[in-house]
């Protein structure tokens, strides 16, 4: 059965073309591809990570896509990173956008950055673009670039959080007229249903889905995330360089969740930044693929989000779509 959905949540699975409002966030390093079509074909939308995709999960970008495809009739999306770093890096990421929608994706989630040269694309094909933000100053920037919506960020999402509640945030960006999606600390049915009354069209859930039997993260891990409460999850900057959250190994307690001296300094130049931004992305980049497939557990960089605190086995996504859905029922 179908449950009754707040007009702001109806009008988004319209526009999407789904059943349910609900969003599988990109992931990297645990969005595989079986994970994402499952997302989508237990009713909502899973969004697929295309470095997660190729780099972490061995898979032909256009292959990748193929396999989602012949998994779920159902829409799937696409995460477009589009932060301005090389010409290499945006010329990649042009490539696999041109080859998503040539795949028939129609919905993108993009992150940092402007969005105005993916919502010309995408919209030419007619598809939606919703932006990643935290503030109403990048709120502004991707609807003044083009966005249709808007996934917001709050302070107890997994991945890099933002600093406002879930609360704050609606009430900062609701009059900008956009439809919103609340990304972070959803992890039960009563966290998505109290979103979706404050008037969120929508609810993308990362960390739930990683304690899902489609997620090909390593038995450690979920099992991690599955014994976590809330206050083990803290934000390390050792990872970008810049706050992400995470659960808090023995690892982490070792290794500490702050930068040097050195590292924060060159940060903080104008030119030294890049270089530095881009030795964490590289570093990042590997770390995060060794500690999510790695079953040893010995360096865990494993993240993870505040609704750790409510998910307590690891369970298909439909069966984890329909427990979400189940008004009323905490779990
Ligand atoms: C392990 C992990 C990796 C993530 N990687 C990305 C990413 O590559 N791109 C992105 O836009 N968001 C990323 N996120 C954020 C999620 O898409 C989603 O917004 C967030 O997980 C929602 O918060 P929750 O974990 O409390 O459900 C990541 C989150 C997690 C937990």
């Amino acid at each position: 059965m179908k449950p009754e959905f707040p007009d702001a949540a109806k009008r988004f699975c319209e526009q999407v073309g789904i059943r349910y409002p609900v969003i599988g966030g990109p992931m990297y390093p645990c969005s595989n591809p079986e994970l994402t079509a499952a997302v989508s074909a237990a009713g909502g939308i899973g969004i697929l990570q295309p470095i997660s995709l190729t780099y972490v999960h061995g898979h032909d970008y256009r292959e990748g896509i193929r396999l989602m495809r012949r998994l779920t009739d159902k829409p799937i999306g696409m995460n477009a990173l589009i932060e301005k770093s090389s010409e290499k890096y945006r010329q990649r990421m042009s490539l696999w956008i041109d080859i998503a929608l040539e795949e028939g994706v129609r919905f993108f989630v993009t992150s940092l950055g402007k969005p105005d040269w993916v919502v010309e694309r995408v919209h030419a094909a007619g598809g939606l673009v919703y932006h990643d933000v935290t503030e109403l100053k990048w709120a502004r920037i991707g609807l003044d670039n083009g966005a249709d919506g808007l996934i917001c960020v709050n302070n107890r999402a997994g991945g890099h959080a933002g600093e406002r509640t879930m609360r704050t945030l609606y009430e900062e960006l609701h009059g900008l007229g956009a439809p919103l999606v609340c990304a972070g600390g959803i992890g039960e049915a009563a966290g998505l249903w109290e979103a979706l009354d404050y008037g969120y069209a929508a609810c993308q859930l990362g960390t739930r889905f990683i304690a899902s039997h489609e997620c090909r993260a390593s038995e450690a891990y979920k099992q991690a995330v599955i014994n976590a409460n809330e206050a083990d999850i803290v934000l390390s900057e050792r990872i970008t360089g810049i706050p992400v959250s995470v659960i808090n190994t023995d690892f982490i307690k070792r290794s500490g969740t702050r930068i040097g001296r050195f590292a924060r300094w060159m940060l903080s130049g104008n030119t030294t930044k890049h270089w530095m931004r881009m030795y964490y992305g590289l570093k990042s980049i590997w770390q995060l693929k060794r500690s999510s497939l790695d079953e040893t557990g010995e360096k865990d960089y494993w993240q993870a989000g505040k609704s750790v605190s409510g998910i307590d086995s690891i369970e298909t996504c439909e069966t984890i779509m329909q427990r979400l859905l189940t008004r009323g029922v905490k779990k």
